[in-house]
């Protein structure tokens, strides 16, 4: 929808040519002039220039300037006003709005950036805080939703710490917010109230949905919406999975979101704390997507991996390294290459040219990193010898850095592959 609908006819004032430009210095000077519109020529050679209506009660003219109230028909929207960002957009309508009160203040409080869900637009935490905003009441919202072109407004809060990452956004305008997302071809529904949006996980959303699990059994230990879970199913062909989160709000878009992509029957919700999860000797891969440690995680992971067979986990984590001085950088290390632990469960290190095609940005390892994932393959193989009482081994598959958390923080998923040793 178009933020401000053109309306049939507006108010102007029509005027010789000779006093246009007077005129219309006036009306700016007060404020009064309607930037939204062109000035139009009409009947008896006059020129029309477009008034605010909701000022026309302000309306006083020098006594030297003949001029007539006039409606102008079909009203040709200005240029200035069809070249406007939203951003720009959104503080005119807002400036026209307030008119005299209008403050520099008031125009920092002015958001520049939003996220768009659909018709709902959530406006960031810090925007509108001024006193003076509160005011205006219920025509503020609807204002600067005609002005961003939605139907309806939230506003961010912070993520709770809670464990279930919900977020306090509050619903500005609108009677709901459920929302719906197509992300990789795959529909997501939620409510932006009550569930969190990961919009910075799209690389592993991505990454996981070209992973071969062809027949496989997948454990997601915290599902949320779906996030991980769908692509799994839908893109990556898992044959099933079992999705665990404790959060019923989450619960409820998991399970819309398995219908809404037509795999509700290859998908167990486990509505409830993974660490209780009932399920052992069943998975051929487990995702751990908890930050910033998913390691309350590791001994579930470890008892659902099928016995005989084992598998991967998929283990995020956040992990700080120092900030390195340019100049003394070492040169890219792929997980994959070097160390005993990257060798796989035959005791091959896998060639590093092999992987050569998958150097990215996002692929230099620095050596926190290296540290971490190594400690990480460690524990896991000590925690499946005492769970399974059988020696197994763990090798590093992958390190893939999702975004950076914090300065010198990274989000990293580690691909663990985990094997049991046959025993000789
Ligand atoms: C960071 S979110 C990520 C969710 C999902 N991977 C995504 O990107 O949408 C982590 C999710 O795990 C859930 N969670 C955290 N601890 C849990 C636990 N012990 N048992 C079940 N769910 C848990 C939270 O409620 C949240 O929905």
């Amino acid at each position: 929808m178009e933020a401000r609908d053109v309306p049939v006819s507006i108010p102007a004032l029509a005027t010789e040519p000779q006093f246009a430009q007077r005129l219309r210095e006036h009306l700016e000077r007060e404020q009064l002039l309607d930037r939204h519109y062109r000035l139009q020529k009409v009947q008896g050679g006059h020129v029309a220039l477009p008034v605010l209506e909701e000022k026309l009660s302000q309306l006083w003219l020098p006594q030297e300037m003949p001029c007539d109230l006039v409606q102008i028909q079909d009203p040709v929207p200005s240029r200035g006003v069809r070249r406007q960002t939203p951003a720009q957009k959104l503080r005119e309508e807002l400036r026209q709005l307030l008119g005299e009160s209008w403050s520099e203040e008031l125009e920092r409080d002015v958001p520049r950036a939003w996220q768009r869900h659909g018709d709902l637009v959530l406006l960031s935490e810090d925007s509108f805080r001024a006193a003076q905003w509160e005011n205006l009441g219920p025509v503020l919202w609807e204002t600067v939703a005609s002005a961003l072109g939605a139907q309806r407004l939230a506003r961010q809060g912070r993520v709770s710490p809670d464990g279930m990452r919900s977020p306090s956004v509050s619903l500005l305008l609108g009677q709901d917010g459920w929302v719906e997302h197509v992300d990789n071809g795959i529909r997501y529904t939620f409510d932006v109230t009550k569930c969190m949006f990961s919009a910075g996980n799209i690389r592993e959303k991505l990454r996981v949905a070209s992973l071969p699990c062809s027949g496989e059994v997948l454990v997601d230990l915290y599902a949320g919406i779906g996030y991980f879970t769908l692509p799994f199913l839908v893109h990556a062909e898992a044959a099933f999975a079992h999705a665990c989160e404790w959060n019923g709000h989450a619960v409820e878009a998991l399970r819309r979101n398995l219908a809404l992509n037509g795999v509700q029957d290859r998908c167990h919700v486990h509505h409830g704390d993974s660490r209780q999860l009932e399920l052992q000797d069943v998975a051929d891969r487990v995702n751990l997507g908890l930050i910033p440690s998913s390691e309350e995680g590791w001994p579930v992971a470890c008892r659902v991996l099928k016995k005989s067979t084992g598998g991967v986990l998929h283990i995020h984590h956040n992990v700080e390294s120092l900030p390195v001085p340019a100049s003394s950088q070492t040169p890219v290390l792929q997980a994959e290459q070097g160390s005993p632990e990257a060798a796989n469960c035959d005791g091959e290190v896998q060639d590093p040219k092999e992987d050569r095609g998958k150097e990215t940005l996002g692929a230099r390892i620095r050596p926190e990193w290296q540290t971490w994932a190594e400690a990480t393959a460690a524990r896991i193989q000590e925690l499946l010898v005492e769970l399974h009482g059988q020696l197994w081994c763990t090798s590093i598959l992958h390190i893939e850095p999702v975004k950076s958390y914090a300065p010198h923080v990274h989000h990293l998923v580690l691909d663990l592959e985990c094997r049991p040793m046959l025993s000789t």
